[in-house]
């Protein structure tokens, strides 16, 4: 079978690295035709340099890289220092990036490879706020019914929320993003805190990846020690929970997950519940169903396949 060719999305962000490296370990199942960066976790300039330095630590300073947006469509950015350090990729001391940031516009390269791919041949994996594919949206209509799937990390059901008490990060920063991609009818598979928070490193899982020995299982153990601090002492977890890679994951071994097909909205206008994923769960509604929402993942199913693919880096 052919690999899937995907467009990563993307805030880094320890877990986004993880996520991003997870990927290009697997060019037997995924092809990255680039990765387009967004601000999120920390401003534009610092999610399009940790992008590329991930793309070297994997040793694939050939993937394209683009900047996108750097804010949200209609709020003041909001970015997450207190989780993931000054840079967003606290933890290992990696090189500064050697290889160029494309000139084109990350929203422009969306477009063009979607109209110059073949109907439904292209998956989108957003690993943080929703601005640049919204805006794609937005600007080109024509490629949602092109689209093979997008597949994203946000919002929570069972959860609630992560930076606030009703909303997770990544779709409290741009709801007005997020709401335009959930009603675009294209097809959703939705990865949100109920499942990323059974995702956790622990202190084992963590020495797993350590006792690869190689630059990629370091600098992944260094990440991920680094931003478990805050999960540590937030929510007394066992370790940092590994959300972006979910996405990943779920294009290698679908199998690992389970979820049901359901209405989720977003809101919008509540400055208390603003970014909620109201999912309807228990589907007591007639709103049709635009996402698969998952609620369950085999965790130890993921952390084998995660630190087996990352040995290969
Ligand atoms: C999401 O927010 C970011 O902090 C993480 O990278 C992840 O994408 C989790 O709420
Ligand atoms: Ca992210």
């Amino acid at each position: 079978m052919q690999p899937r060719k995907i467009i990563i999305d993307t805030d880094p962000g320890q877990d986004d690295a993880v996520a991003i490296l997870l990927a290009l370990a697997s060019p037997e199942q995924i092809e990255v035709l680039g990765i387009t960066c967004v601000a999120g976790n920390v401003p534009l300039a610092l999610t399009a340099r940790n992008a590329r330095m991930v793309c070297e630590l994997a040793g694939r300073p050939d993937i394209p890289v683009f900047a996108g947006c750097d804010r949200p469509l209609g709020r003041a950015l909001v970015t997450a220092e207190h989780v993931h350090g000054k840079t967003g990729l606290d933890g290992p001391s990696l090189p500064e990036p050697q290889m160029p940031l494309q000139s084109q516009h990350a929203v422009d390269f969306i477009i063009d490879t979607v109209r110059s791919h073949p109907p439904g041949t292209i998956t989108l994996c957003p690993l943080g706020p929703l601005t640049n594919i919204a805006t794609a949206l937005a600007r080109a209509p024509d490629i949602a019914p092109r689209l093979q799937e997008i597949v994203l990390m946000g919002g929570a059901y069972f959860e609630v929320g992560n930076i606030t008490p009703a909303a997770e990060f990544n779709i409290y920063v741009d709801p007005q993003a997020a709401q335009a991609v959930f009603a675009a009818g294209v097809p959703l598979v939705v990865m949100p805190l109920d499942v990323t928070h059974k995702a956790l490193v622990t202190a084992e899982r963590n020495a797993a990846f350590r006792n690869l020995g190689t630059p990629v299982g370091i600098a992944v153990a260094q990440m991920t020690e680094f931003f478990e601090r805050y999960d540590r002492e937030k929510y007394g977890s066992l370790g940092a929970p590994l959300h972006d890679p979910c996405v990943t994951a779920y294009l290698l071994a679908p199998h690992l997950f389970s979820g049901r097909h359901v209405n989720v909205e977003i809101e919008t206008t509540s400055e208390l519940t603003m970014g909620m994923t109201v999912a309807d769960w228990w589907r007591v509604t007639d709103r049709p169903a635009n996402a698969t929402f998952m609620g369950q993942i085999d965790a130890d199913g993921f952390f084998a396949l995660l630190t087996q693919r990352l040995a290969r880096l």
